[in-house]
C-alpha cells in the first residue's frame, strides 16, 4: 500500500454535519459516488452507523456521533480532519427547527430560542472557525445550509427563520473575509424529511421532493465553483420530481 505524501495525492475530504438522514445523507451519497472521503456526524449513533455502513462500499467514512453544539465533539471532528490530512468541503447542515408546532415570537420560550441559535448559528460558525486552516490549505468550500425562511417572514418561523437569516449574513461576511475560499449559503427548497414533517405537523408532505433530487445542484456548485454567495438549489439545477 502506498502512503500519500502530499495534499494532491489524497482523495478529497468532506465533513457533513447531520449526515445520518435527510439532505446530509443524500449529499454524503452524492459525494461517495465521486470517491470523496467523508466525515459525518449526528447525535443518534445507530442511525449514523447505518448511514456509514451504506456508504462504506464506495469510500472511506468516519462516523462521529455527537452534538454540533458540544465543543468537545467539534474538536473530535477537527481531529478526524487532521487524521485524514485535508478538508475540501465543510457542509454545515445539522439544524434545529425549534418546537413543533413552531410558536409565535410573542410566546417563544427563550431557552428553545437559544437552542435554535446554538445549533443553527453558533455551531456552524464555531466549526468553521476550527476548520478554516485546513479549508484554506485546500482552497476549499464552505456550504451553510439555509432556507427560504431566512428571507421570507413566515408567521411562526421567527426562531428558525431569524437564525438562518443570521447564518446567511455570517456566511456572506466569512466569504468577504476569505476571498480564496468558496463560501455559499444554499437554500435547498422544501424536502421530504423529518425536519420538514416537524415544521408541518400532521400534514401529508408526500408531495415534497426527496432530498436526493437536489444533490445534482450541490454537485454542480462544486464543479462550477461560482462566486461566493447565496444560491437556491432549484436555480442551480432544476429539481426533477422522481
Ligand atoms: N427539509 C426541508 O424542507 C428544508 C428546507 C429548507 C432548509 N432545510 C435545511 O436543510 C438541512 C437539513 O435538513 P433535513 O430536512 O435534511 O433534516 P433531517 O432530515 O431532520 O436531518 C437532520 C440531520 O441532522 C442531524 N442533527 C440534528 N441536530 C443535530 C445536532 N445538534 N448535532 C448533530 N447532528 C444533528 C440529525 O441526526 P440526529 O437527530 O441523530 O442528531 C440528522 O442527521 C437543515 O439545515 C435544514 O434547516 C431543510
Amino acid at each position: 500500500m502506498t502512503t500519500p505524501d502530499s495534499l494532491a495525492d489524497r482523495r478529497p475530504v468532506a465533513l457533513i454535519t447531520g449526515g445520518s438522514a435527510g439532505l446530509g445523507l443524500a449529499l454524503a451519497h452524492g459525494l461517495a459516488d465521486r470517491g470523496w472521503a467523508l466525515i459525518l456526524d449526528a447525535r443518534g449513533a445507530d442511525a449514523l452507523k447505518n448511514a456509514a455502513d451504506e456508504l462504506a462500499d464506495r469510500t472511506d467514512v468516519v462516523p462521529l456521533a455527537g452534538d454540533v453544539t458540544d465543543a468537545e465533539h467539534r474538536s473530535d471532528l477537527a481531529d478526524a480532519v487532521a487524521e485524514l490530512g485535508r478538508l475540501d468541503l465543510l457542509v454545515n447542515n445539522a439544524s434545529y427547527l425549534g418546537p413543533s408546532p413552531q410558536p409565535q415570537l410573542a410566546g417563544y420560550p427563550l431557552d428553545e430560542l437559544r437552542r435554535v441559535y446554538e445549533v443553527d448559528l453558533i455551531a456552524p460558525i464555531a466549526l468553521t472557525q476550527l476548520l478554516l486552516p485546513e479549508l484554506t490549505a485546500a482552497t476549499g468550500v464552505v456550504i451553510d445550509i439555509s432556507s427560504d425562511a431566512a428571507v421570507e417572514a413566515y408567521e411562526g418561523w421567527g426562531g428558525y427563520g431569524s437564525a438562518k437569516a443570521a447564518l446567511d449574513h455570517a456566511t456572506a461576511i466569512l466569504a468577504a473575509e476569505n476571498p480564496d475560499l468558496a463560501v455559499y449559503s444554499v437554500d435547498p427548497g422544501d424536502l421530504r424529511t423529518a425536519m420538514h414533517q416537524a415544521a408541518f405537523p400532521g400534514e401529508d408532505i408526500s408531495d415534497r421532493p426527496e432530498p436526493a433530487t437536489v444533490v445534482p445542484a450541490f454537485l454542480h456548485l462544486l464543479d462550477s465553483r461560482p462566486a461566493s454567495g447565496r444560491y437556491k438549489a432549484a436555480e442551480l439545477v432544476p429539481v426533477v420530481a422522481p
